[in-house]
């Protein structure tokens, strides 16, 4: 329960990989803003966490749009503290042939997967330098690290989260934050399933032969916002099976 006391903030809280976060944090101890554009997602992630004894609320509203970030975040301090533990996991998935993404394309997920855990970061910041001690964790994607063909809109944002969580690591080593993005490699998600692949075939040739789980993400995740990682920033942290081994 090292996280007792903290407020922590997930973004994409009502789905896949944000559910199991939220979930692994509030039985970790923490009050857990379930933040969401689905409402209805958001409150069964809140139901879960409230029938293990766990707090939660939900949150709804778009977690790329300024306006957005700065109310969302002052009935969050209001209603369950200072933000300490934020997960900027929101994200789309985008699968177009490069020459036919359009400028729309590009901006629609650079908006929601880069520019939104940026604004939402900036705006929460000062409550952990106030603190002094912060865990920032950027759900980024394995294909920031391979490359995907077909996804360059998506796979080039992700690339953002992994340079932002770089740059952050170092701006904010000496107060007491840590910086690190997880690249999850293909976890069986709502957005998995109704992506144009195979997933029960790319799941079969995968070392471990099994798609990921939303909980394998949330356990690292619980483990680079617990204070045992006090001394991890700035890194890369793959939770993959093995697909992606550097
Ligand atoms: N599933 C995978 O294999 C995989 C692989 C690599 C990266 N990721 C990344 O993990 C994250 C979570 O993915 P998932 O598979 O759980 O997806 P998901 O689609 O199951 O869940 C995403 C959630 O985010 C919410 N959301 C989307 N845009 C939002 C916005 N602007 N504001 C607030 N909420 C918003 C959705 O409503 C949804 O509940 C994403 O960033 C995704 O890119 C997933």
């Amino acid at each position: 329960m090292s996280l007792k006391g903290k407020t922590a903030v997930v973004t994409g809280g009502g789905s896949g990989i944000g559910r199991a976060c939220s979930v692994q944090l509030a039985r970790d101890g923490a009050a857990v803003a379930v933040w969401d554009l689905n409402a209805e997602s958001a409150a069964e992630t809140v139901r879960l966490i409230e029938a293990e004894g766990g707090q939660a609320k939900a949150y709804i509203g778009d977690a790329s749009d300024r306006a957005s970030i700065e109310q969302i975040l002052g009935r969050v301090r209001t209603e369950l503290g200072p933000v300490l533990v934020l997960v900027n996991n929101a994200g789309i998935t985008g699968f177009k042939a490069f020459l036919e993404i359009s400028p729309e394309d590009l901006e629609r997920i650079y908006r929601i997967n880069l520019m939104g855990p940026f604004f939402l970061t900036q705006a929460a910041v000062p409550d952990m330098l106030a603190a002094g001690w912060g865990r920032i964790i950027n759900i980024s994607s394995s294909s920031a690290q391979t490359g995907a063909m077909g996804m360059t809109h998506y796979s080039s944002s992700k690339g953002g989260i992994v340079a932002l969580t770089k740059s952050l690591a170092q701006e904010f080593a000496a107060q007491g934050i840590t910086v690190n993005n997880i690249p999850p490699g293909f976890i069986d998600t709502p957005m998995t399933r109704s992506s144009p692949v195979d997933v029960d075939a790319i799941a079969a040739a995968s070392p471990m032969k099994r798609a990921g789980k939303p909980e394998d993400i949330a356990a690292a995740c619980g483990f680079l916002a617990s204070e045992a990682a006090g001394y991890i920033t700035g890194q890369t942290f793959g939770v993959n099976g093995g697909r992606v081994i550097y």
